[in-house]
């Protein structure tokens, strides 16, 4: 079945760049805003019997969701045999327990609305924590790329004796699996949130890797304080300015600028999200998956 790849407002580059390295056709489709805020879709593509390919980053996702919920609608509609999310990050992972009396568990409430209008999910690095799988609360096939080949090749080629800082337990899985690709070592800090924006992070002897360019490494940097205060932490052992990379950089309100101000050398991302500090490319780990996807579906 033939691919058609559309983009929703935001994404048209990851979407193009894709395409383009597998030689996809681009469909057509105007989607904006009417003056009072409601969303308009227009497909002008023939999409009849083909697999459509949305490419939708689910950041900010409450004003995301419409227009995606709306173009594939008008997707399936108009024919679409087959309708692929590609949403490199993927929100309401978060929250995925009732810590409270009366609070709702989004992440399941929003798997079953994905799960009901599209027929397969992409996503890089999900927030996977106290799920184990994305089966557990998508039903349908959804397929977890992971950054870290592309990460670490970034940081063997540009980032001399790093020493890969992970903030919390929770970052041990990436964390360890960049660091044996990219063949440095790796530590993994003691975090403790009490609130939004109240992190501490406790760090062990550091000696060892004096002489080491440190980088921290997190899956989603929203209000940055998970690594502003790893920062602080790290220049106060002494450690040299630390490089921070982030899989998915949310930065909310004004995170990459208070992320700036702590004395780092550098703030790079993956472009799951697109943001000044993208460096790294996902788009070839998109293109490769769906490449064998489809030469397996051929076989
Ligand atoms: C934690 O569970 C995640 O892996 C990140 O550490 C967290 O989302 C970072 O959030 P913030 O930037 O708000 O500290």
């Amino acid at each position: 079945m033939r691919q058609i790849f559309f983009a929703t407002p935001g994404n048209e580059a990851l979407c193009r760049s894709v395409a383009q390295q597998i030689r996809a056709e681009e469909g057509e489709a105007a989607i904006r805003h009417f003056p009072d805020g409601e969303s308009y879709v227009r497909l002008l593509s023939d999409v009849s019997g083909r697999h459509a390919v949305v490419v939708c980053t689910l950041d900010h996702p409450d004003e995301r969701f419409l227009p995606l919920f709306f173009l594939a609608t008008a997707l399936k509609e108009q024919g679409a045999a087959k309708i692929t999310l590609v949403a490199p990050y993927l929100a309401y992972m978060r929250q995925d327990k009732s810590f409270r009396k009366g609070e709702l568990v989004t992440s399941t409430c929003f798997a079953k609305i994905l799960s009901s209008f599209i027929d397969e999910l992409i996503t890089i690095d999900p927030h996977l924590h106290r799920r184990r799988s994305m089966s557990e609360i998508y039903t349908i096939p959804c397929k977890v790329l992971h950054a870290s080949g592309t990460i670490a090749q970034y940081i063997r080629e540009s980032i001399p004796a790093a020493v890969l800082i992970g903030p919390d337990s929770e970052s041990e899985q990436w964390v360890s699996e960049v660091a044996e690709k990219a063949d440095v070592p790796y530590i993994v800090l003691n975090k403790e949130r009490k609130g939004d924006r109240e992190v501490t992070v406790s760090l062990p002897v550091m000696e060892k890797y004096a002489g080491h360019t440190p980088v921290v490494l997190d899956d989603i940097v929203s209000t940055a304080q998970t690594m502003i205060e790893t920062v602080h932490q790290l220049l106060l052992a002494g450690m040299k300015p630390p490089v921070c990379i982030g899989v998915h950089p949310i930065f909310a309100a004004s995170a990459y600028d208070e992320l700036k101000s702590t004395g780092v050398s550098q703030i790079l991302s993956c472009n799951t999200i697109v943001h000044p500090s993208n460096k790294i490319d996902v788009s070839k780990l998109i293109s490769d998956h769906l490449i064998a996807e489809e030469n397996g579906s051929r076989s």
